[in-house]
């Protein structure tokens, strides 16, 4: 995942009041409305409030999040990545969801005219997530503001940038500045059927996989390559070994071999780096040497760039 500096050069309230005197001075109306506020929410990272009706995070991890949304008056949930959402738990506490999964490389325009069919026709206020609230989810709420909330595009780019969306998505920055409104006929034809689960490619699932892995990794990894505190189910070599099976069922799928060759080359780099990090793992756990923690530090670094590197050239564009 690309890390991203949350910090921006301008206060959002600042570069919101200049993008309002930059509307004036062209002589249009500024769009009314206070700047994106962020919020402390239990179990939710990177929550911000856009409007009285939309909010924007990550994924509600656990009931008590998903209770934390439902005080903040939240009716419907939009996920916009490609985990399963707990579709039953949100009804639980009478709020629906709406899985419409969408990649890093942009918001297709399909999903859009839904996202802004969900907005109009659900109940609000939405809640609109993907996994850590900073990419995609933003994008997605960005749609969503434009469409009900008289968003200007340079508005919305701010908005971007103030989550933290990485300038590297292009297709995100470009999907939201070029997004127009959806007309009658497109919002007709996308029909009022707004799934609760939606299916999504085999790879997607894999990768969903390779990611509770690799966070369950990177815990192990700050605990000094032990199981992390509170969690004595994770054990780092299994974690190891379970992250090398995904990527041997990755290479395995027709989704995978419909990429091509060099695709199928960064998969089978990617799995070899996952058997070093497995093999380093089961020696550091049976002979806790330094030279076994400098061969763990090493592969764990090298199995984190695999993932950005192949996202880098088959994902993020
Ligand atoms: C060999 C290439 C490759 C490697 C290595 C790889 N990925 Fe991916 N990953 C992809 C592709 C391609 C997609 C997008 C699939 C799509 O949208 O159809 C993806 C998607 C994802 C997604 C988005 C899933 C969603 O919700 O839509 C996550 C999260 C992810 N990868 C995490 C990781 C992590 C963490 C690692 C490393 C431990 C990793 N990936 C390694 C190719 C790779």
């Amino acid at each position: 995942m690309t890390s991203t500096p949350k910090s921006r050069s301008l206060p959002p309230l600042a570069a919101t009041l200049l993008a309002a005197f930059a509307l004036a001075s062209a002589g249009q109306e500024p769009t009314p409305g206070a700047a994106p506020e962020p919020l402390k929410i239990e179990g939710v990272e990177n929550a911000f409030r856009l409007s009285p009706n939309l909010y924007s995070g990550g994924d509600p991890r656990g009931v008590e999040a998903l209770t934390a949304l439902k005080k903040l008056g939240v009716r419907t949930i939009l996920s916009v990545d490609g985990v399963e959402p707990d579709v039953e738990a949100a009804r639980r506490l009478g709020m629906r969801y709406v899985h419409l999964p969408i990649g890093y490389d942009g918001v297709p325009r399909e999903q859009a005219v839904r996202m802004v069919q969900a907005v109009r026709t659900l109940p609000g206020p939405i809640y609109v997530h993907c996994h850590h609230g900073i990419h995609r989810g933003p994008a997605a709420a960005a749609v969503c503001a434009m469409a009900s909330e008289g968003w200007s595009d340079e508005r919305a780019a701010d908005w971007l940038r103030l989550a933290g969306t990485s300038a590297d998505y292009r297709g995100l920055y470009e999907s939201v500045r070029d997004f127009a409104p959806p007309t009658a006929a497109e919002l007709e034809a996308a029909g009022a059927e707004l799934p609760e689960r939606s299916e999504v490619p085999a790879l997607v699932e894999t990768m969903v996989k390779v990611d509770e892995r690799w966070d369950a990794l990177k815990a192990v990894q700050k605990a000094g390559f032990k199981p992390p505190a509170g969690r004595p189910d994770v054990d780092p070599t299994a974690e190891a070994l379970q992250l090398l099976e995904l990527y041997r069922e990755a290479s395995r799928l027709p989704d995978s071999k419909a990429r091509g060759e060099a695709f199928l080359e960064q998969t089978a780099a990617a799995e070899a780096l996952a058997d070093e990090l497995y093999r380093s793992m089961a020696a550091y756990a049976k002979q806790p040497s330094p030279e076994a923690l400098d061969r763990l530090e090493a592969s764990f670094a090298a199995a984190g760039k695999s993932c950005k590197s192949c996202h880098a050239s088959h994902r993020d564009r």
